[in-house]
């Protein structure tokens, strides 16, 4: 029996460019199950945000379309949170009240004020952000703005919580930091999650599946790697792990050799080159 709870079927897009629509992506097919972790990778412009933009509700497919608990999905909406590389925090208010600001959105009258602040301290608290809940953006460091962004989606209860890159923009130890509490905290959440990642030991180590796009244009999905590593995860375990390092290797081999990038291309001819693909 299949418990599908978010179904990307058949999903193309076409951007419209001076020389003609762009086909960005083309038939992407995934289904993901409730509590998976799955991270997609390919190379820079494939196409990863504009599926998870897809997903998010901010892009309309051309064709195909997103099922979410059978529902199709057209528009933003708190149940699919997104956090991006750059936090998204507004600069005028704390720590706390950026949080407070989405949680109000999502449970005006559902719950009252103080149930609100102990769910917004709550929240923070997974992040481990509760020393800084007056400090504005610019008083914490970049990795605690993430934090904050990531406390902020999950505030929302989302179904799926959507990352593209969320710690992309952070030095390595940082990183790491925020892996480890990511993974706990979706251990003990069971969030949904599809996460967007250059970074091949981060896909390996944080997912359940690993979908790998080929280069576009017309990206599509080139193989899907399941990652059957038991949890919790231990990095410094994993390191000297045979299944690890040869998940790890399947992953480098798809992105090197088998999508080795192709220097990077102007619109006219992606055209040219997309007009070739269809007569093939
Ligand atoms: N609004 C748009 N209009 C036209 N073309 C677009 C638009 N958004 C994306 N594209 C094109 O679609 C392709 C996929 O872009 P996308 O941003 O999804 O790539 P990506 O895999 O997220 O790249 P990166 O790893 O660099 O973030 C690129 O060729 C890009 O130029
Ligand atoms: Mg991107």
């Amino acid at each position: 029996m299949s418990n599908t709870h978010l179904e990307l079927s058949q999903v193309s897009i076409d951007f419209p460019t001076p020389s003609g629509p762009f086909r960005a992506l083309n038939k992407v097919n995934l289904k993901i199950d409730q509590g998976e972790f799955v991270s997609l990778i390919g190379h820079s412009g494939c196409g990863k945000s504009t599926v998870l933009n897809i997903v998010a509700g901010l892009h309309q497919a051309t064709e195909g379309g997103i099922l979410l608990d059978g529902r199709e999905v057209n528009e933003p909406g708190p149940e699919r949170a997104v956090v991006f590389q750059n936090h998204s925090l507004l600069p005028w208010l704390t720590t706390y009240q950026n949080v407070e600001l989405a949680v109000k959105q999502v449970f005006r009258g559902q719950k009252s004020r103080r149930e609100m602040r102990e769910w917004i301290e709550y929240n923070l608290d997974l992040v481990h952000m509760t020393h800084a809940l007056d400090k504005r953006p610019d008083e914490i460091s970049g990795g605690m703005k993430q934090r904050v962004g990531i406390a902020r989606a999950l505030a929302m209860q989302p179904k799926v919580l959507l990352m593209d890159e969320p710690f992309g923009a952070l030095d390595a130890l940082t990183r790491a930091h925020l892996q480890d509490s990511l993974m706990e905290i979706q251990a003990q959440l069971g969030n949904t999650v599809i996460m967007i990642t250059h970074d091949v030991d981060e896909a390996v180590l944080l997912s359940d599946r690993i979908v790998m796009m080929t280069n576009g244009p017309a990206a599509t999905i080139g193989e899907v790697l399941d990652v059957n590593l038991s949890r919790p995860r231990n990095r410094i375990a994993l390191a000297d792990d045979t299944d690890y390092n040869h998940l790890r290797s399947q992953v480098l081999t798809f992105l090197y050799e088998k999508q080795r990038k192709v220097e990077p291309i102007n619109p006219k001819k992606a055209n040219e080159q997309q007009k070739k693909a269809e007569v093939a």
